[in-house]
This record gives C-alpha cells, structure tokens and sequence, in this order.
C-alpha cells in the first residue's frame, strides 16, 4: 500500500474492529445489535480484510456462498448460531435452509468486491476466484430470474434493498396491512436510541411480508406476484449492472464465456431510463404494482456512476443533495418532507454508501468530487469512530459502534490521506 495514511492508530483501530467482530470465517457487522451474517456486510468486510489478510478476506465470502440457496439466491441474513439478542430470528423466517437464513436476498456486491479484493493479489485470488466463479454466476441468474421481471431490479422487502427505512418505499409500505402480524417484542431499540431506528408502524409491515413468505413456503414466484410489496430500487439496479460487468471481467481472465453475463447487463442497462422520473429529475424507485414513481431521490440515484450511467442532469441534481449538508451523502434528500437527518435511511450519511459512490465517479472521471467524498467520509470517521451512520448536517454518530463495513472502508478507502489516483 503506497497511499499514506490520515492515521496509522485509526488503521490499528480499524482492524481490531474487524478482528473482534470475526466469529470464525465469517463478520458480524457489530457486536449485540446485528449478532449474524449479513450478505453485503460481509462483502465489505472482505475487502476490509484484503488490505491485511488476503486469506480471511476470501474466507469470508466462501462463508457467505456457503448458505447459497438451491436456487441461486444468497440470503441477506445466515444465522450461524442462534442469538436471542435479535429480531426476526429464524423461527420468524421459517426458511428450514441448513444452516438457517432469511428468505430475501441483499445488494449483490460481492462481485464487484471480490474484483476489488482480486486485483490486490491476482496470482493469490486464482484458485479462490475460480471456486467462487460459479456461485457468483448462479447468484447474478437468480436476479435476473426471480427480480427482473420488469427489466430493472425489483425488491420484495424494503430489507433485501439494504435501505430499509428510506422514503423511496413509503409508498409501497402504504399499501402493506401490518395489522394482523400479532405480538413481537423489537430487540434492536433496546440496543440503540429508538429515535435512529425505523417505527413501530414500519416494523408491522416488515414482519407482515416476511409472514406472507413464509406462508407460501418463501416460493419467490409466488412473493413476486402476489406478495404485499414489490418495487423497483434503483439502488440495486446500478449495483448489480456493475456487478455483472465486474463478473464478467473476471469470467473473462478464468477463460469462461461470459456472454450470458454480458447479455444480462445489457438488458438491465436498457431498462434503466424507466426509472428516470423527470419530475424529481433523478433515477426513481417505482411501485411496480401500480407503476407510480415514489417521487424521491436519495442516495441509490448516484450509484448509477457506479454503473457507468451519467448524465448533466445526474451531476447537477448530484451537487444540490450533498451542497444541502455538510458531510457527504445524504441517504434522503434534505430539501423533502420526510428528511430526518439522524433516522436510519431517511437523511443519514452512510459511509458504505459514499464509498461505492466515490467508487463510481473516481471510474467516470469525476476525481474531484469522489476525493471530497472520501475527505468528508473521513472526516466523519476520525472525529467520532466507527458508527455505521452520521447526522450529514452536524455529524452526529448513529446507530451501532465499532461497525465492521465503516472499519473495512476506512482501510480500503476512507483512512488514505490523499486519493492517489485520483488527486484533490
Ligand atoms: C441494517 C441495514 C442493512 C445492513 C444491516 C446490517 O439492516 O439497513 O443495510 O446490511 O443493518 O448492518
């Protein structure tokens, strides 16, 4: 590593965080609030890993392909060992997958990570690339082939989007009847202040779809059409447009055909202008069983940089979100109704979120806005710890602490005093 670093006892902080939150081959994102392993998660903890222990970093995503589905799919929770500290639990799933997981999936950046991960060591990633290959293709077609029915990327719970509680879902959580789902007594406001976390009358809703997959034996067709929710993230959309690209490059150096793989992102990529809402003048989630836009923009419109997808419009809209706060990103948009600066995905700054944006702009040539990006993440990180989200106005830390994908992106990214390649 040439870059020098803002703080060699950050870094040592970092990786103690990693290293305190390894359970044995797979990373918990923090200890007590979040007990299990979480897909994306565990995708950046991998890359965290990689700037220390090549080895662990690839061990954490074969821990994570090992719960793949039959189908393809790789759950967005493995619940290795049971933890009372948490709800919905297994027994709220009912999955009877062995080990136990959830029945939705999550933001597929493990390709995009392993690349990541690949490029520090081709030679040492060979053999581990070349196992993991298969999976990943097998997990890539089951998104194509349970998701993108309407040519972008649909979610069945705000959950598998990774941003639960964000605005761009209130509209399809309005029509879920959270009514009948019984008692349930929350674990995670007893681990943090409830005011971050999303509300009661979400948390009904929530437990209502997972009910519903339940039900019908988490049979994803059946979620699909008839299940309570379903919509377009644009957030996922971008995510998995670079992630096909990523796999396939990597198909490529293994000497396979990707030209199944080409041909999915080039489909997704010609669906992206349907999530174009020219009154929000951004990329827009959509209820797809009403075909309304949710008429908001938040953070997930600018991954679409991640997928190589801008436009003028894009980087002004861009610069008006992040000119509102002071630390970049704001998961919602301030100038809304529903902004809520320290709420989970209503406002928040999430620094997993600003690092595949930054991520995208460095590749489109916009250095000087993902160098700022990096700046403030750092910023945020250095004055007040490891917290898996910020107040964007006044940087207040939220949520968890010692949070293992904000250790992993002050490694991989955040913690370089300057950004090399891209320059100030
Ligand atoms: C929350 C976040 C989700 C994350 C999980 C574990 O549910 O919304 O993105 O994967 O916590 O950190």
């Amino acid at each position: 590593m040439t870059n020098p670093r803002i703080s060699p006892a950050l870094d040592e902080q970092a990786r103690a965080i990693l290293r305190g939150n390894d359970r044995g081959g797979y990373t918990v994102p923090t200890d007590g609030l979040y007990p299990y392993q979480w897909n994306w998660d565990s995708a950046f903890a991998a890359w965290g890993f990689a700037t220390f222990d090549l080895d662990r970093a690839w061990t954490e995503l074969d821990t994570l392909f090992s719960a793949q589905w039959d189908d393809g799919m790789v759950p967005h929770i493995i619940f290795h060992k049971p933890d009372p500290g948490y709800f919905p639990g297994p027994d709220v799933w009912g999955t009877g997958k062995s080990p136990e997981t959830s029945g939705i999936s999550q933001p597929p950046v493990a390709a995009t990570m392993a690349r990541l991960i690949l490029d520090m060591d081709t030679q040492a990633g060979r053999e581990r690339i070349a196992a993991l290959y298969p999976k990943m293709l097998a997990w890539h077609r089951w998104w194509r082939d349970y998701r993108c029915g309407s040519g972008v990327v649909a979610i069945t719970h705000p959950w598998e989007s990774g941003r639960d509680n964000c605005p761009d879902w209130d509209i399809g959580m309005s029509n879920v009847d959270g009514s009948n789902v019984g008692e349930y007594t929350r674990r995670d406001t007893g681990h943090v202040d409830p005011s971050m976390r999303p509300g009661k009358a979400d948390y009904d809703r929530y437990i209502a779809m997972v009910q519903f997959g339940r039900e019908c034996g988490w049979d994803q067709a059946e979620i699909v059409k008839n299940g309570p929710f379903l919509m377009a993230d644009p957030g996922i959309t971008f995510i998995l447009l670079r992630a096909h690209d990523d796999l396939a490059a990597m198909g490529r150096a293994l000497g396979h055909d990707v030209s199944e793989i080409e041909g999915w992102a080039a489909d997704l990529r010609a669906a992206v202008p349907s999530i174009w809402n020219p009154e929000t003048r951004g990329y827009d989630a959509r209820d797809l069983k009403t075909g309304r836009f949710s008429g908001r923009i938040g953070s997930a419109a600018f991954l679409a940089y991640l997928a190589g997808v801008e436009s003028p419009e894009l980087d002004a809209r861009m610069t008006e979100l992040w000119d509102a706060v002071r630390y970049g990103f704001p998961s919602a948009d301030p100038a809304s109704a529903e902004f809520d600066p320290r709420r989970y995905w209503r406002g928040p700054s999430w620094p997993v979120v600003n690092a595949l944006m930054a991520i995208g702009l460095k590749d489109r040539g916009h250095h000087a806005a993902a160098e700022r990006l990096r700046r403030e993440t750092a910023e945020l990180i250095a004055e007040h710890g490891f917290f898996e989200y910020f107040d964007p106005i006044d940087g207040t830390p939220c949520g968890g602490d010692a949070f293992t994908w904000t250790a992993a992106i002050w490694l991989t990214w955040a913690g370089a005093a300057v950004d090399t390649k891209g320059g100030a």
